[in-house]
């Protein structure tokens, strides 16, 4: 079946940004979108370099796929941490060292502080399966399944405190077919992931010389 699917903004019409972005990925699991990002890259569909990887999760598999593309992935298990404070305090210190100027949630489950705010005002995405602000939190695609809605799909936003907030900055919508199970209709939202979040980093690279300049305000 030929399925239609919406994309926003027009891809076509994301301006080329000003200069490549250091990036830093966050992620607690398999690690498909960092790998869609990464082939981004070095498709030249996105300009920007990914300076490391971290994972809360020993187990995380995005943690060999760092090192297929010789990463730097560094773990920092949250269990080892007094709060989330210091948890942040932590990913802010590995992020400086590496120059990141964007951090890239994908597939991050935890929930950020201040900390991490304060260290990157604007500049923290993170993506999510729903089209927010539908379905926030844990199990998004069964929520949608379980809701009956017929078009659901996956967005990309600014972080801030409250989970699954913060300003939209891109989203595809993914239709719901009648025998869709969690499994088919994830596969789905999960393709146009992998389209959405190179697109977004891209816009937000391109509208990011708005914001202060990243290496002026880290050496203050
Ligand atoms: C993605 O589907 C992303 O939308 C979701 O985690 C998955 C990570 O997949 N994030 C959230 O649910 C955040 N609330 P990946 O590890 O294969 O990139």
């Amino acid at each position: 079946m030929n399925l239609p699917s919406l994309l926003w903004p027009d891809p076509d019409a994301i301006p080329a940004p000003p200069q490549p972005g250091i990036l830093g990925i966050l992620a607690s699991g398999n690690g498909s979108n960092f790998e869609a990002i990464a082939q981004a890259i070095e498709a030249g569909e996105l300009p920007a370099h990914i300076a490391v990887v971290i994972t809360n999760n020993p187990e995380a598999y995005v943690r060999q796929r760092a090192q297929r593309r010789g990463i730097p992935c560094v773990l920092l298990n949250h269990r080892e941490y007094p709060s989330r404070e210091a948890l942040d305090a932590a990913i802010v210190q590995v992020l400086q060292q590496h120059q990141v100027e964007w951090v890239i949630m994908a597939g991050w489950m935890r929930l950020v502080t201040q900390v991490l705010l304060s260290a990157y005002p604007e500049r923290v995405l993170n993506l999510h399966p729903s089209l927010l602000p539908s379905f926030k939190g844990l199990r998004a695609v069964e929520q949608a399944l379980a809701c009956g809605v017929k078009i659901t799909g996956c967005t990309v936003h600014r972080v801030t405190l409250e989970m699954d907030s913060g300003p939209i900055v891109a989203q595809a919508a993914v239709p719901v077919l009648p025998e869709d199970t969690v499994e088919s209709l994830y596969r789905r939202i999960q393709a146009q992931e992998h389209r959405l979040y190179p697109l977004a980093i891209r816009l937000c690279l391109a509208e990011g010389s708005r914001l202060p300049k990243f290496s002026e305000k880290r050496h203050n």
